[in-house]
């Protein structure tokens, strides 16, 4: 599918399967706006992708996921220069073994997996409106059938757990891929989410080197990791697809705890009064 015209923001772009995604989009000719948080990584990223695919139309753009104010000065920019949004890609994020804090003082898993593309989704809303049929594409993974939101603890400051805050912050990406489906299912925007597979990509940098040993029997390439997420941003199949979570391109049913409407609305609740929105 050509995407010539279309405009596509994919956060995480600089390494992994954002960069495989934003690769294969720039083949369709699509205009790539690439939120980064180190500049220098983004200016090398697009001049790959230029080499490869002569597109010319790439952007980069300064955006600190762990940072509300880095979010909205980027949202502010975006607006002001594009105007339209055709296809969102909520793909950065990380999975920190111990516990850190957000610019924000939030704890940045959830911060950063799930706080940042909430806030910055909601920011563009209008710009995906402005088109006649726009994507909203977000990143989860298996991670999440783990664990149930913890709304008594939700940034693990009673007691931390590497896999049980990585799975959660997973688990709000598929908890607001369905609330947010249908708020916009009658604006002409689709909400859906998916599992990459285990890929091999630096998101597994910070654990421990057994661990790492362990899944990287399972590992594909980031190449591989980015099919699904392709399928969703180019398929025609999807336009009638809405609140769903895919794996390897097929809809599959997600943990019970993820299809909690209760749980979906009270995150949606909390994480408005997290971002100020
Ligand atoms: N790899 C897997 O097996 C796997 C499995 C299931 C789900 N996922 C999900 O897939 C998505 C992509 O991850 P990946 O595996 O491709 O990992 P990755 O190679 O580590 O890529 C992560 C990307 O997120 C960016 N990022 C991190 N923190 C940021 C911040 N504060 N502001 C802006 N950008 C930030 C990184 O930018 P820098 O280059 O600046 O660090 C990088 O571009 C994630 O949502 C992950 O949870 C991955």
């Amino acid at each position: 599918m050509s995407l010539a015209n279309k405009y596509v923001i994919i956060t995480g772009a600089t390494s992994g399967i954002g960069k495989e995604a934003a690769m294969a989009l720039a083949r369709e000719n699509a205009h790539i706006v690439l939120p980064v948080r180190n500049l220098e990584k983004g200016e090398k990223v697009k001049k790959e992708i230029g080499q490869h695919y002569g597109n010319p139309f790439i952007y980069i753009m300064e955006c600190d996921l762990a940072s509300f104010d880095s979010i909205r000065s980027f949202a502010r920019e975006y607006k002001n220069r594009f105007g339209k949004l055709n296809i969102l890609i909520n793909n950065a994020g990380i999975w920190e073994t111990q516990r850190k804090e957000t610019k924000d003082g939030i704890e940045k898993n959830f911060g950063v997996n799930h706080l940042a593309p909430f806030l910055l989704t909601n920011l563009l809303l209008d710009e995906l409106k402005a088109v006649d049929f726009a994507r909203i594409i977000n990143i989860s993974s298996e991670a999440h059938r783990h664990s149930k939101f913890d709304f008594d603890d939700p940034e693990g400051k009673k007691k931390f757990s590497s896999f049980k805050s990585y799975g959660q912050s997973k688990l709000a990406n598929i908890l607001f891929t369905r609330y947010l489906s249908n708020l916009v299912r009658d604006d002409g925007i689709t909400v859906n989410c998916l599992h990459p597979g285990v890929v091999a990509t630096n998101l597994f940098d910070k654990m421990n080197p057994f661990l790492k040993s362990v899944f990287s029997f399972f590992m594909v390439s980031p190449r591989k990791g980015a099919e699904t997420t392709i399928y969703l941003a180019t398929s025609p199949e999807i336009k009638g697809q809405t609140g769903e979570y895919f794996v390897k391109r097929k809809i599959k049913r997600p943990s019970s705890a993820a299809l909690d409407d209760e749980a979906a609305k009270k995150l949606w609740e909390i994480s408005c009064d997290y971002t100020g929105l």
